[in-house]
């Protein structure tokens, strides 16, 4: 399967479609040339709650991580009482192998302003905030350019097209983080943004009740957001016609995967970047077409699907179909961003479990034992295993450790240990010989006998 034509990179030029030495910065004239806005113009003929009703019925999915219906998420606000409501944009773009947002914000920042202006309009939020990772300056900038834009024609601010929200003219500010990968984590995102340390919240309440400063407030990606503005324009059953339906005979609380999807690849592949596809493409076509075969003509040997929590995917699964059920179908955690790190025959799964133990490590923002400790505890076991000195029971200990890391509800805050159990879990399973022949027999010394010599 493949898009017919591109729709989140219609401006960006892409493969198949377009040589990406041709992308330039998309401004509000060349938006607006481009058919840019248009959804906007029809939201705002519209009554707000038809604007929620027609993206809950599109089954737009999240594109941050989880997978969360959009419309869902909007449809769950109290009812306005006149104080402020909020959006935050997550544009934290932290975990390991994503790279996706930052190609829409270089590029085509009005893609997502439209939707951001349309979410608030629908969702009647005042104030949104752009929350962009620390380390994306330039991407801040290209922001902050764009957003000067729309305030000049009327998107936001005095007069905004989109009128007054809550008896306030709608303010849209991009805020930037200071790097950390927990601020990615929303309820942490929201930390961040009130001027606090980025802890995520125990959850309930959600954000949609009580989120920044206090208020309802609506979190979505950026991806997410600049999906909204062609929904809008184009309808439900357009974004229907791309991606895979749920199975049959699945009841309608199963969420489907409709629409296109950016899969940002790295790794050993020919070509790397983001491309756009609908939801269901295999990892295979991915490799083979649009990223030009494995580098050198080396034999594929493991995937990561979506970014580093969501584990990876074995020699065997080179076929999987990426879509949002891919952690049921093939043993991982899920599609998460649809950051793909493709390995070839000659990586080190060792080197690579322990580097990533080492991040989840040093990013976990210590408030739950099991996170703090374990996630230290897994990756000095893994540098040992790597240099020879590990033992078979390290690696019994490691999968008990890993598996029961987030695993029960209730005992981790946030989805952080859920991300280091899954990755760590997933590799040694699927990549076991490959740690059973770097580690010791373990020779067992019974306490009492020790206790005597
Ligand atoms: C540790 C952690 C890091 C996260 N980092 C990001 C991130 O960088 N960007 C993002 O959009 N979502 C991230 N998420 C998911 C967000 O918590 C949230 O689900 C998402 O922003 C909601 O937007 P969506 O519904 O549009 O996907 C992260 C979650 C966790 C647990
Ligand atoms: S799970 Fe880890 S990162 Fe998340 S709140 Fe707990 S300690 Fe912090």
């Amino acid at each position: 399967m493949s898009l017919e034509a591109p729709v989140l990179l219609q401006r960006i030029p892409t493969p198949p479609w377009g040589d990406p030495r041709d992308r330039k910065l998309v401004g509000i004239d060349a938006y607006f040339d481009s058919g840019g806005y248009e959804g906007l113009k029809k939201a705002i003929g519209t009554e707000p709650s038809e604007i929620v009703d027609l993206v809950k019925s599109s089954e737009l999915r999240g594109r941050g991580g989880a997978g969360f219906p959009a419309g869902m998420k909007w449809s769950f606000l109290p009812p306005e009482d006149g104080n402020p409501r909020y959006l935050a944009v997550n544009c934290d773009e932290s975990e390991p192998g994503t790279f996706k947002d930052r190609l829409l914000t270089d590029y085509d920042p009005h893609l997502i302003l439209e939707g951001i202006a349309i979410c608030m309009y629908a969702c009647r939020l005042d104030t949104a905030y752009f929350y962009i990772r620390g380390e994306y300056h330039q991407q801040a900038r290209t922001m902050e350019f764009a957003l000067q834009e729309a305030y000049e024609h009327r998107i936001f601010g005095e007069k905004a097209l989109i009128g007054e929200i809550n008896g306030r003219s709608p303010q849209c500010y991009v805020h930037r983080g200071a790097g950390a990968y927990i601020c990615g984590e929303e309820t942490g995102l929201l930390e961040s943004l009130e001027g606090k340390r980025g802890w995520p919240r125990i959850k309930p309440p959600f954000p949609a009740v009580a989120g920044a400063f206090g208020r309802p407030t609506i979190i979505n990606n950026v991806e997410t957001l600049a999906m909204v503005g062609p929904i809008v324009e184009r309808g439900a059953s357009w974004f229907k016609s791309m991606g895979v339906a749920r199975p049959e005979g699945a009841p309608p609380t199963v969420p489907a995967s409709y629409g296109p999807k950016l899969y940002g690849i790295s790794g050993h592949v020919n070509r790397p970047g983001v491309y756009e596809d609908q939801l269901g493409v295999r990892l295979s076509e991915l490799i083979e077409g649009l990223c030009g075969g494995m580098l050198g003509g080396k034999r594929f040997k493991a995937a990561v699907p979506g970014g580093i929590s969501m584990g990876v995917l074995g020699t065997d699964q080179y076929d999987a179909v990426l879509d949002f059920d891919v952690g049921k179908k093939y043993g991982c955690l899920g599609l998460g961003t649809a950051g793909v790190i493709v390995m070839d025959e000659d990586t080190d799964m060792v080197s690579v479990a322990r580097n990533i133990a080492r991040f989840f490590s040093h990013e976990s923002c210590g408030q739950c034992t099991p996170c703090r400790e374990g996630s230290g505890w897994i990756y000095k076991m893994l540098c040992r295993i790597e240099a020879g000195d590990g033992t078979t029971r390290d690696l019994d200990l490691l999968l008990e450790l890993a598996g029961s890391m987030g695993a029960m509800p209730g005992t981790t805050i946030c989805g952080l240990a859920d991300g280091t159990n899954w990755a760590i879990r997933t590799i040694v399973n699927k990549f076991w010989s490959e740690f059973e022949a770097r580690v010791q027999k373990q020779r067992y010394v019974s306490l009492a006998l020790a206790g005597d010599r």
